[in-house]
């Protein structure tokens, strides 16, 4: 229950809540876009920093000290997300990280084998993979959008995902409606075929606890900061899959998985970071082993961030003047995206931001085929709200306060 959550504790871990502009403290809804940074992370960064940086592999203590503490951060991640520390590689960001192991894969696919991506999905989880299709003379094709719930039209799978599909890459939830899929079904007709499977966790990680090893996928990435972390990207990758996954590198840099896909020197200080973001997951959680208490901490954070959630939905749905583009059934990460009728997004969020100091974010959010489907350019996209786990009832209500008080203000300015 949301009183059980400490929300003052939490909030005090937050640094960056204590910003105020003009007299007024801001209110952060733009987690989907990038958290704020939990003190932990802050301080790992700072305390590597402080210590002694160096690159690796040498004799002396610092650079001891930095290997080490990548190999805390693999094992950190992996208890996480539920796989194995050697299938965890780190890199500059989701995006960079989809790229390179399309690169790689790409001498997997041949001419006529079939890529599957889905319209749902921000553009990270789909250009990388139509771009090794077309190098390959492969086919590409979506997994279509039910515009009534904005969800995947799953019940067709069968008839897209073939005997001659390759990889199958889906998102466990949408960066803009929240939507989160049934990653299980979409995950076992990929194996049923014997298909790889791709799983775009950015925007899951942050509300979700994910177990890799139950999920059955190939291929998981994600942002730490998405969670509370620094601008770090994340690869997991099967470990069978990832030894026999040729890479770009460099001579005589290590071949051996997880290292091989880490090219050049890694950001240290940001991995560093990535452990402290994850120490904030697991305080909040209970049990013996470190991963029980990371599930725990997520499923706290879930069912607090669900509570507030069900007052943002109701109150967009109450008003006349918004469409809502959310599920009115299934599972849903707190994540909103609307438009106002008649109003062009931006001038929502930037009236927002100068009378509330209120961070929400307007556009596609690279999820353009979704706003080309749903026809929502003409207002300039979506605006989106996405909640954190240092949201609070009294930021809802403010929300609320001034959203109806753009509307009430500008009833005579529509586009
Ligand atoms: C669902 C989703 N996937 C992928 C990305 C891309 O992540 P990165 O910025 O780490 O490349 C984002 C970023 O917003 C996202 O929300």
């Amino acid at each position: 229950m949301a009183n059980e959550f400490p929300i003052e504790q939490v909030r005090e871990r937050f640094p960056a809540l204590k910003r105020e502009d003009n007299g007024k403290q801001v209110v952060y809804f733009d987690g989907p876009g990038g958290t704020q940074m939990v003190d932990y992370a802050l301080e790992s960064m700072y305390r590597y920093i402080k210590n002694g940086m160096a690159n690796l592999h040498g004799t002396f203590n610092t650079s001891a000290d930095t290997d080490a503490l990548l190999d805390q951060a693999r094992e950190t991640v992996a208890d996480l997300l539920g796989c194995q520390a050697n299938e965890v590689a780190f890199g500059a960001n989701m995006t960079t990280h989809a790229f390179a192991i399309a690169r790689s894969l790409a001498g997997f696919i041949n001419e006529g084998d079939e890529i599957i991506v889905t319209e749902l999905d921000h553009r990270a989880n789909v250009d990388p993979w139509i771009s090794m299709a077309r190098d390959r003379g492969a086919v590409i094709k979506f997994i279509k959008l039910d515009c009534d719930n904005f969800s995947l039209r799953l019940e067709e799978l069968e008839e897209i995902i073939t005997q001659k599909t390759k990889l199958v890459a889906v998102g466990m939830s949408s960066n803009v409606t929240g939507t989160v899929t049934d990653l299980m079904r979409v995950i076992n007709r990929a194996k049923e075929v014997g298909a790889w499977a791709v799983v775009d966790a950015v925007h899951g990680v942050p509300h979700l606890a994910i177990d890799f090893q139950e999920l059955g996928c190939d291929i998981l990435l994600c942002s730490a900061y998405k969670f509370f972390g620094p601008h770090v990207g994340i690869a997991v990758i099967r470990e069978n899959l990832f030894e026999k996954l040729p890479v770009y590198k460099l001579n005589p840099a290590p071949g051996e998985i997880p290292y091989k896909l880490e090219t050049g020197t890694q950001n240290h200080e940001g991995i560093a970071g990535v452990i402290g973001a994850i120490r904030f997951i697991e305080e909040l959680g209970f049990g013996e082993s470190r991963r029980e208490r990371m599930l725990s901490g997520m499923h706290a954070i879930d069912e607090y961030e669900l509570e507030l959630a069900a007052e943002v939905e109701a109150f967009l749905r109450s008003i006349p003047e918004v469409t809502l583009y959310r599920n009115k059934s299934g599972r849903k990460t707190p994540t909103f995206a609307f438009t106002v009728d008649g109003h062009h997004s931006r001038d929502v969020t930037a009236w927002l931001a100068e009378n509330y100091n209120m961070c929400v974010a307007d556009g596609d959010f690279y999820a353009s085929t979704m706003a080309e489907v749903l026809k929502v350019y003409p207002t300039g996209g979506w605006v989106r709200i996405g909640l954190a786990p240092y949201n609070t009832k009294e930021e809802i209500q403010q929300f609320k306060e001034g959203l109806t008080a753009y509307i009430a203000q500008h009833q005579e300015n529509m586009v």
